[in-house]
């Protein structure tokens, strides 16, 4: 058993893979300032795995909170999910997104090496590599960030790979998520984004739910199967076992890796469409809108390393990722409630 510090535990992701490591026997602290999230989350979470993580509402970037969590719970490894998402925000308030998650990372390893925590995974994210040069996407990939938050993940990339070369016995693993979608399957814990969903697959359930009116299709003009945006969708299940593999791996490993987490294939929109439409069997209605700016046609992970690294690879398939997001959204018309 391993005492693990969640940064970030009571979102999306964080979520997700606390269940997991619960479920696996860890002992887990999630610390979470609840600014994109609830701590309702986390009483679901302790529901599921029959028993509780600890619970500290903090932010990254108050060392004084930090410090004393790490001097009382003194983790053996942090798994780092502390940080702002959405790139459109990025674009509009960088600065904010260069305090969460660039100054709140410097924040987190100066308390992690004052009190001799040396283990880190990250949550990065393909938005690093920016528009691909080539398809599928390796690790060696240039890194060319076209928006604030993509270049945060890469700064922060950076500054983890260079607190290792300081700090020889540190060890680190750099998580790149192609798209995450979907949810624990027991409906209990799911992706609940606040207002209008950004990204697709929130988006499409909330039209099935009839919460919104119908899909807008940004664009059908891109060099792809059927014109619409291709991109690697990964079940946030098999993710959340990633970051497991991920620690094990950081335990055993010194140095910084970044690792693709993807499953290699890719799925278009309108295949997204048709396979939620599949999943509750009637049409989604939609209509094609110009293109969204910053999008690239085609996104694809090669997951080569994560299986030799890690000796992981995804398992749930789009039809997985349909029926558990419209299971979740079925059973939470309201997501996690006000
Ligand atoms: C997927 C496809 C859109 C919404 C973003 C971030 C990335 C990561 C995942 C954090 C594209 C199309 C979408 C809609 C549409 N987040 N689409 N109508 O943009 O690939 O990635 O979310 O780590 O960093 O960049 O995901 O789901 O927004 O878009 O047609 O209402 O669906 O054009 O082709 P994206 P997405």
């Amino acid at each position: 058993m391993t005492r693990i510090l969640v940064t970030g535990g009571a979102g999306y992701v964080g979520s997700h893979t606390t269940l997991h490591l619960l479920r696996a026997g860890h002992e887990v602290l999630s610390y979470d300032n609840y600014a994109n999230s609830s701590s309702e989350v986390l009483r679901r979470v302790a529901e599921l795995a029959g028993r509780a993580p600890e619970i500290v509402e903090g932010d990254v970037c108050d060392r004084k909170t930090l410090d004393a969590v790490m001097a009382r719970f003194d983790p053996e490894a942090v798994i780092h999910f502390a940080g702002l998402k959405a790139v459109g925000q990025s674009v509009k308030k960088p600065l904010s997104y260069y305090w969460n998650n660039v100054t709140g990372t410097q924040n987190l390893l100066e308390s992690m090496q004052e009190h001799g925590c040396r283990r880190i995974v990250f949550s990065s994210s393909a938005t690093v590599y920016g528009e691909a040069r080539y398809l599928p996407i390796d690790e060696d990939h240039p890194i060319a960030p076209t928006n604030p938050y993509g270049r945060t993940k890469a700064f922060v990339e950076g500054i983890i790979g260079d607190w290792c070369h300081a700090w020889p016995e540190a060890s680190a693993v750099l998580l790149r998520y192609f798209n995450p979608v979907g949810a624990d399957a027991s409906g209990r814990i799911g992706e609940d984004p606040n207002g209008t969903p950004e990204n697709l697959v929130p988006y499409i359930a909330r039209v099935a739910a009839n919460r919104l009116e119908k899909l807008g299709v940004f664009g059908d003009d891109y060099d792809t199967r059927d014109g619409t945006g291709e991109r690697d969708y990964i079940h946030v299940s098999d993710l959340a076992e990633a970051h497991l593999s991920a620690l094990t791996y950081a335990c055993r490993s010194s140095g910084c890796e970044a690792i693709n987490v993807g499953t290699g294939r890719g799925a278009t929109v309108f295949e997204m469409l048709k396979a939620f439409e599949a999943t509750i069997g009637r049409e989604i209605p939609y209509e094609v809108l110009p293109r969204r700016s910053g999008d690239v046609a085609r996104s694809l992970a090669a997951v080569q390393r994560a299986e030799s690294l890690l000796g992981w690879r995804a398992h749930h398939d789009i039809a997985d990722m349909c029926a558990s997001t419209w299971h979740w959204q079925s059973c939470n018309p309201d997501g996690y409630g006000a």
